[in-house]
């Protein structure tokens, strides 16, 4: 299955973006701590090299990812130019505070009491910018929802005297280049609910659980994982639920539902469904999806 999820309103959205790109000093790129290349749009750093803009990444939802998975993405991003990375939970108003001067430092040349710092906020849909946003503004200014592309329309929010922000919408792409990627981002929430399918990605969630959390799985559901094989464990889940058809057979669709909320909820523990090995492994493996699906 190919996960494609490219609304219209998100074209004009990447236009606005571009347009911003030109009048700001460093974009605040919020990724998802537990998929961050998966959670990585290749328009925003399309957008900002062309403007030559630094970057700030936010690792968002640090709370639930994995936190040698995190550190291990901290030491892979801020090796790259013009980028430094940090992570954190947007809940979190201390860590929220820490943005303006690490923005600061990206853009040395407006550390003055002239000049402000123009800052703006990207990112694919459901990954917490309102959330970052309120935070960072310090009142509640955007619709934070768990839908995607709730965000709908750009603004610009004064902090202090000496920093401002955009906002920008929840920014798709108009094709996920690889299989797992779209798994992924369905199993944490970031595409549209229509635009998945519940038991494929629970079966892809399930697997990669099994290879690299399988302890986690183990004591939440409270049956053995050794040996069994993705299926057996949302099978698993629905006779540990009770969540049966008519006819007495474990019901998969609801298993399903009940494991993706567990972890987008998590209730699995701190899982990351992504690293930098495991990416290069991907990358090295996988082959790209064939033709643009829009
Ligand atoms: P968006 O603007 O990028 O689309 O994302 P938004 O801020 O709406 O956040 C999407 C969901 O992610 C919200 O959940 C929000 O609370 C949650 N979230 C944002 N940042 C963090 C974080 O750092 N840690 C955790 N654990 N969750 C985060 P929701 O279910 O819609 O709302 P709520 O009931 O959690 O408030």
């Amino acid at each position: 299955m190919a996960i494609q999820w490219y609304p219209g309103h998100m074209t004009s959205a990447r236009k606005k973006a571009a347009e911003t790109m030109a009048s700001i000093d460093v974009v605040i790129e919020v990724l998802d701590a537990r998929l961050p290349e998966a959670s990585t749009n290749p328009i925003v750093r399309e957008l900002r090299l062309h403007r030559q803009r630094p970057c700030l990444k936010v690792l968002n939802k640090a709370d639930l990812a994995d936190p040698e998975a995190t550190k291990a993405w901290i030491d892979y991003y801020n090796q790259q130019d013009g980028v430094k990375a940090v992570a954190l939970s947007s809940k979190n108003h201390g860590e929220v505070a820490r943005i303006p001067a690490l923005c600061q430092r990206l853009a040395p040349h407006r550390n003055d009491n002239i000049k402000q710092l123009r800052m703006m906020i990207m990112g694919i849909p459901n990954v917490g910018k309102s959330t970052l946003m309120n935070a960072l503004v310090k009142r509640k200014i955007a619709k934070v929802g768990d839908e995607p592309a709730v965000t709908k329309s750009q603004q610009m929010h004064q902090i202090s005297v000496r920093h401002s922000i955009t906002d920008t919408p929840g920014l798709m792409w108009p094709k996920i280049e690889y299989p797992s990627d779209g798994l992924m981002l369905a199993a944490s929430h970031a595409v549209g609910r229509n635009a998945i399918i519940d038991e494929e990605v629970a079966v892809f969630l399930a697997g990669l659980l099994l290879d690299r959390y399988p302890v986690l799985l183990a004591e939440r559901y409270g049956f053995s994982v050794e040996g069994i094989d993705a299926v057996a464990v949302v099978e698993g889940v629905a006779k540990r639920r009770a969540l049966r058809m008519r006819g007495g057979e474990p019901d998969f669709e609801k298993a399903s539902s009940v494991l993706l909320q567990d972890y987008r909820d998590g209730k699995l523990g701190r899982i990351s469904l992504e690293t930098p090995a495991t990416r290069r492994v991907m990358l090295d493996t996988k082959t790209k999806l064939p033709a643009v699906v829009e």
